[in-house]
């Protein structure tokens, strides 16, 4: 440790010899509280002590340069590890689910079960309340809890065993024979009475309070220390499962009786329902029995009860086809539009937002709403003073959907929709034919350069830790960060063509050492997260996983790009021959990846040292199938075209509408046409039906 007289000498008073002990002091000192910061989360010292013995460091090594140390804490900024959750890949996807919101919407899944599996009647399907929580997944082997994770993207999500273990609902250890693998997933939730306790304790001790118990549930799992989250009243309900070692039941119901007796809570009451008029019955009675529960729910999920039919559906994207919720309708309420602002998006988009005087709907205080576009506000005449009905749904941004006609102000004008961008001046233009207006400042619209950067880093994105928006708008403005190889270069222009980080009001060297160690965490990026990071038009995740699945590296994505150009080209069959992307999306991706400034970001990105992995597909069990091109014809006999479809793709083919030179196998069922022709003359591998069956039940 320091001597006292030493540490309060100047620098410039040290001896060569003092200073050396000095140094040798403050690396092991700084180690230290480096260590404990990191690695315990349990700082002994303010950041500003930490912080003046950095800059006690850095004087002494300025004034004796000769006197650095290799293990000097001025040469290991950014080499800790960024403090947080550690991030687990999913075994198996964390779905989500569809959702269905009129009666007809839920009677058409059920239609649509049975046409896909060709049924005679309605499978019969479990009706459960849809819990208002977080999900999680729960690995036990040998009966123990081994690991607990976040939903996160569905792939990837956070490491949170030691707060799960808090949870008196979970069991660590499973009762009653379970398989030797596990997963069971469910939700993490707060019951309202524990919510409102909750709350009151938080106000008394001068604590922000939580707006509804899921975000209380949600800010109480993700504590860094699980002492906190014991102290916190969380529940557990079990209703699904990902890894199994062996099949649980041959049936969802059955499956759920499993759980419980393994020593779950379910999430009751449940039902099974034989008919589409027993579903509707169960979403009624669950609606009115809503205020009597002790959990909030915000609809009902239907899951097909038949296990080896949940099998055969699969899923599309990121949801089930065997499951679907039906969300019960918003919550309205009424309060006064004090104004109207325009918000500018990455893609230029005006967008009108109400500002409202604060009003609680469904237990949630809102203040802001959307008010979609120009033509919405003009449809229904909304203006400024107003008395609003407003509505939200779940997560959904609320929305206004009226104005009270009968309480409009004296003297009220109808709004005028501003014409030039409200941030950057430049010109908004309406194309004909379409509702956005846009700004046409391109990148010297600030508004927009700076929501690009923000999706570039946001979570489904590069998930950069610590750049907020206020901060992308600071660096931004500073010029500091104007383009997404910027952040990536930001350790390198810190104190040399931009003022010292570290210096900054509110800023220490151990926020700044955090935020540089974030980015270089993520300087190898997958293929999809890249692609969806660009921003693309029309891109989202789903798709830019679809194309990373396709294309699987960046450069054979760019070729393909560019060859695509050429309307008829090959490069343009294989392009839309990809399920999920039309024309239109075809369009903007070719028009993205042409554009000499968007391929100049992606050179500079590569040039700032980001490496973009080639895209590892998600193991699919080892199948006879996976990578080939498949093409069916006819009519199949004992599956629908749709369930064959699903059934390659889950086995890693690719489905293509046409043969080609690039087919691998050719399904030819009753009364095919000229593709079977067509498939001799090239050399393909014809198969019948039954074929193709031992081929796919092979795996
Ligand atoms: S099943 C593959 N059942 O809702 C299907 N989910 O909106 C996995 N949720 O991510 C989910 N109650 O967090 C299922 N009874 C229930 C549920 C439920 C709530 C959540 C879950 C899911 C989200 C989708």
């Amino acid at each position: 440790m320091a001597e006292p007289t030493l540490r309060n000498t100047p620098a410039d008073s040290l001896t060569p010899d003092e200073a050396a002990r000095e140094l040798a002091a403050l690396a092991a000192e700084i180690a230290h509280h480096d260590r404990l910061y990191h690695q315990h989360d349990a700082p002994e010292i303010s950041d500003a002590a930490y912080d003046a013995l950095r800059r006690r460091n850095e004087e002494i090594e300025a004034r004796f340069p000769e006197l650095r140390r290799t293990d000097s804490p001025s040469m290991t900024v950014g080499a800790s590890p960024a403090a947080g959750f550690r991030k687990v890949a999913h075994r198996m996807p964390m779905l989500s689910l569809g959702n269905a919101f009129a009666r007809e919407e839920a009677a058409e899944f059920i239609e649509r079960v049975q046409r896909f599996l060709n049924l005679k009647e309605p499978p019969c399907c479990v009706a459960e309340p849809k819990v208002d929580g977080l999900s999680c997944s729960l690995r036990y082997e040998d009966g123990l809890l081994v690991l607990a994770a976040t939903r996160g993207d569905g792939a990837e999500g956070e490491d949170v065993t030691e707060n799960v273990r808090t949870i008196a609902d979970v069991p660590k250890r499973l009762k009653d024979s379970p398989p030797g693998v596990i997963e069971v997933r469910g939700e993490v939730y707060m019951d309202r009475t524990e919510f409102l306790d909750l709350n009151r304790r938080q106000q008394e001790r001068g604590e922000r309070p939580f707006a509804n118990p899921r975000n209380a549930a949600a800010g109480s799992l993700r504590q860094l220390d699980p002492r906190i989250t014991a102290g916190r009243p969380l529940r557990f309900f079990g209703y699904a499962w990902g890894e199994l070692s062996a099949q649980l039941a041959p049936t969802q119901w059955e499956a759920r009786q499993r759980l419980k007796e393994f020593g779950f809570a379910l999430n009751e009451p449940a039902e099974r329902c034989d008919t589409v008029e027993a579903i509707l019955a169960y979403y009624e009675r669950i609606q009115v029995l809503r205020p009597s529960l002790s959990f909030d729910i915000d609809g009902v999920v239907y899951k097909v009860d038949r296990l080896d039919w949940q099998e055969r559906l699969g899923f599309v994207s990121r949801a089930p086809r065997w499951a679907i919720a039906h969300k019960f309708p918003a919550e309205r309420a009424q309060t006064r539009l004090r104004e109207i602002t325009i918000q500018v998006g990455r893609t230029g988009a005006l967008t009108p937002v109400a500002e409202l005087e604060p009003v609680t709907v469904g237990g949630v205080v809102v203040s802001r709403a959307t008010l979609h576009n120009e033509d919405e506000i003009q449809r229904k005449d909304i203006r400024v003073g107003d008395q609003v009905v407003i509505q939200r749904a779940g997560d959904v941004i609320p929305q206004v959907v009226a104005v009270v006609p009968e309480l409009r102000p004296e003297g009220s004008v109808p709004y005028v929709f501003p014409h030039i961008c409200p941030v950057c001046g430049s010109d908004a233009v309406r194309p004909e034919g379409e509702v956005v207006r846009r700004c046409t400042g391109g990148l010297i619209c600030s508004a927009q350069a700076v929501e690009r950067l923000r999706h570039f880093v946001s979570r489904d994105a590069f998930d950069i830790e610590g750049l907020g928006e206020k901060i992308i708008r600071e660096f931004w403005n500073e010029g500091r960060v104007r383009g997404p190889s910027d952040i990536f270069r930001l350790q390198e222009t810190n104190g040399r063509d931009f003022p010292r980080l570290e210096e900054r009001e509110g800023w220490g060297a151990r926020s700044v050492e955090k935020l540089f160690a974030s980015i270089e965490a993520r300087r190898r990026i997958g293929l999809d997260r890249f692609v969806f990071a660009l921003g693309i038009p029309q891109i989202g995740q789903a798709t830019a996983r679809l194309l990373a699945r396709h294309y699987l590296s960046l450069d054979r994505l760019m070729d393909g790009m560019e060859g695509a150009r050429t309307i008829g080209s090959e490069a343009m069959g294989e392009l839309l021959s990809i399920g999920g992307i039309g024309q239109s999306m075809a369009d903007d991706l070719i028009a993205f990846f042409h554009e000499e400034h968007n391929r100049k970001v992606i050179a500079d990105l590569r040039e700032a040292g980001v490496e973009v992995l080639d895209y590892d597909p998600p193991r699919v069990q080892a199948s006879p199938i996976a990578g080939k091109t498949v093409v069916f014809t006819g009519t199949l006999e004992s599956v629908t075209r749709s369930e064959a479809k699903a059934r390659a793709e889950a086995l890693g083919a690719k489905v293509a509408g046409s043969v080609s030179a690039k087919t691998d196998y050719l399904v030819v069922g009753a009364d095919a046409g000229s593709k079977a022709q067509k498939a001799r003359d090239l050399g393909v591998t014809t198969l019948t039906e039954q074929e193709w069956l031992d081929l796919v039940s092979a795996t």
